[in-house]
């Protein structure tokens, strides 16, 4: 049984505690057990992150650094055991979970480079009028203190390492939540920072549904930043509960591939099948619609129905698959709500829209109208609306219409097309001539409208946990 990381002192208090079992998406077996910490359990550790951040804080920053050099090469010894575990805790392929480790331990460590690469600065008085050299500004950037981290269930070790890492290196402590679902996978990570020799108290994880602590932890006075990841639901809900405390927050997603009649088809078709399937579709950047311009859709659905044929469809513990079981019954069952009324409204089915259980086959609609659901709502699931154009004004349109803004693909041969409608896309990423995606990491990566709030991205991220202080002095004195 996997337990937490609070203090050994409170085992006492286990016989009382709840503890939540997790089942895996793959066979439904129970693959561990973590505690439903209470309130109490919870402010312990909040209160424990306050007092440590006032020592953490003030450790030289290549010490800091060097904690996480030391946590990418511990994740690295573990990447096989975690692969296993990811795989099994979030029904994740093996090829993608491994991924997710390396990739992780990457992140890690280009997080502790850019740390010592931030700098500060100072400013002349006399660069502005009516005053002189004899006042100057020292500008510095420090922490901001205790940052809750809420990571989403689908990268249950990247998007938590995503907020942990870039919080610690700037000398912040970190309170962290993960989904429960996912849970396994960030005890083992806490405990690899542990190991790389984090002190006691600079990393607290707190076990429990969000739907029990949630509201208690994102309302908590001593929480001094909140960066969460997961769904537009869920997010909206915090950024109404909490006060007067900054927020950075990943959200939901309805990422368009636009494809323009110059576009080279069976690339695209290949971009986006990989975009829209990898993972069972079940990422934030993954690509959920399609606006083609009616000219070329014929044929890029002929490309697009060669590339779906392709995909492997089933449990990832038998064989390398692109299509896995979904994380829940809930959310299978929501893909396929979506599935039956594009059916039931008009849409072409071109392949699959059958289902196993929580394993949702590859399913591609033709001629999807905007009075469907899938049009706009996000599946996380393995389906994708074929929305057909006029033209790339109407594309535009279309895709600036959604409540989402987090990538757009544009698929064009033509750059100077691709810039002007990059320029008038309503998202925070454009991809121009390749899927939609977060990688790599050190690219700016943020939603607008209710995909997110506030910019990630190694070094958009530091700063976003650290405050400027200017400090002026005054030499006339
Ligand atoms: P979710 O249901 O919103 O959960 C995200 C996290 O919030 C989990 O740790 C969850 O804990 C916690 N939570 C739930 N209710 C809460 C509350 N009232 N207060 C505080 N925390 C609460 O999302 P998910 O199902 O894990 O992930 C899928 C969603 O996340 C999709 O919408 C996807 O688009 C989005 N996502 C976005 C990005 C991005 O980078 N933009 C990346 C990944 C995922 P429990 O697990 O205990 O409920
Ligand atoms: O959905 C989470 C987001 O981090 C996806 O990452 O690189 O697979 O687009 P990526």
């Amino acid at each position: 049984m996997n337990t937490n990381n609070y203090d050994k002192e409170q085992s006492h208090k286990d016989e009382s505690r709840q503890s939540i079992q997790i089942r895996s998406p793959l066979d439904d077996s129970v693959i561990g057990e973590v505690l439903a910490l209470s309130k109490e359990d919870v402010n312990s550790a909040i209160q424990l992150a306050k007092e440590t951040f006032a020592t953490w804080r003030n450790v030289p920053l290549n010490e800091r650094a060097e904690v996480l050099y030391k946590a990418a090469n511990l994740l690295l010894e573990e990447a096989d055991r975690l692969t296993v575990l990811l795989m099994m805790e979030v029904g994740k392929d093996k090829k993608s979970a491994h991924s997710e480790i390396t990739r992780t331990a990457d992140f890690i460590r280009f997080t502790a480079d850019t740390a010592k690469s931030i700098h500060g600065e100072s400013i002349q008085g006399d660069t502005f009028s009516g005053f002189n050299k004899e006042k100057f500004a020292v500008v510095t950037r420090e922490p901001v203190g205790v940052v809750l981290a809420i990571s989403p269930f689908n990268y249950p070790i990247n998007l938590a390492t995503s907020k942990i890492a870039p919080a610690l290196v700037a000398g912040n402590t970190v309170v962290f939540k993960p989904a429960t679902t996912g849970s396994l996978c960030g005890i083992e990570l806490v405990k690899v920072f542990e190991a790389a020799g984090l002190p006691k108290g600079v990393l607290n994880i707190v076990t429990g549904r969000g739907s029990e602590i949630g509201d208690y932890v994102v309302t908590h006075p001593d929480i001094n930043f909140i960066n969460f990841t997961g769904s537009t639901e869920v997010g909206s809900g915090i950024s109404e509960k909490a006060h007067m405390v900054p927020l950075l927050m990943e959200l939901g997603g309805k990422d368009a591939a636009i494809v323009l009649k110059d576009a080279d088809l069976a690339f695209a078709a290949k971009n986006i099948i990989a975009g829209a399937f990898s993972y069972s579709g079940q990422r934030c950047t993954a690509v959920k619609r399609i606006l083609v311009v009616n000219e070329v859709a014929d044929r890029l659905i002929a490309y697009l129905k060669e590339e779906i044929q392709k995909l492997e469809v089933g449990n990832p513990l038998e064989k390398q698959v692109d299509v896995v079981p979904l994380i829940s019954t809930k959310a299978a069952d929501y893909v396929w709500d979506l599935i039956e009324d594009a059916k039931a409204k008009g849409a072409k089915l071109i392949y699959g829209g059958t289902r196993e259980g929580n394993l949702i086959f590859p399913t591609l609609f033709d001629y999807v109208t905007t009075d469907m659901r899938v049009a706009w709502e996000e599946p996380f699931g393995p389906v994708l609306p074929i929305l057909r154009v006029n033209n790339a004004d109407e594309a535009v349109d279309l895709a600036n219409q959604s409540e989402y803004g987090l990538q757009s693909s544009v698929f064009t041969e033509n750059l100077s097309d691709a810039f002007h409608i990059a320029s008038r896309l309503e998202v925070g990423t454009v991809q121009v001539n390749n899927k939609t995606e977060r990688g790599p990491d050190h690219f700016p990566f943020l939603g607008v409208k209710k995909s997110g709030i506030g910019t990630q991205g190694i070094r958009y991220s530091i700063e976003a946990m650290t405050r400027v202080k200017a400090t002026v002095i005054n030499l006339s004195h």
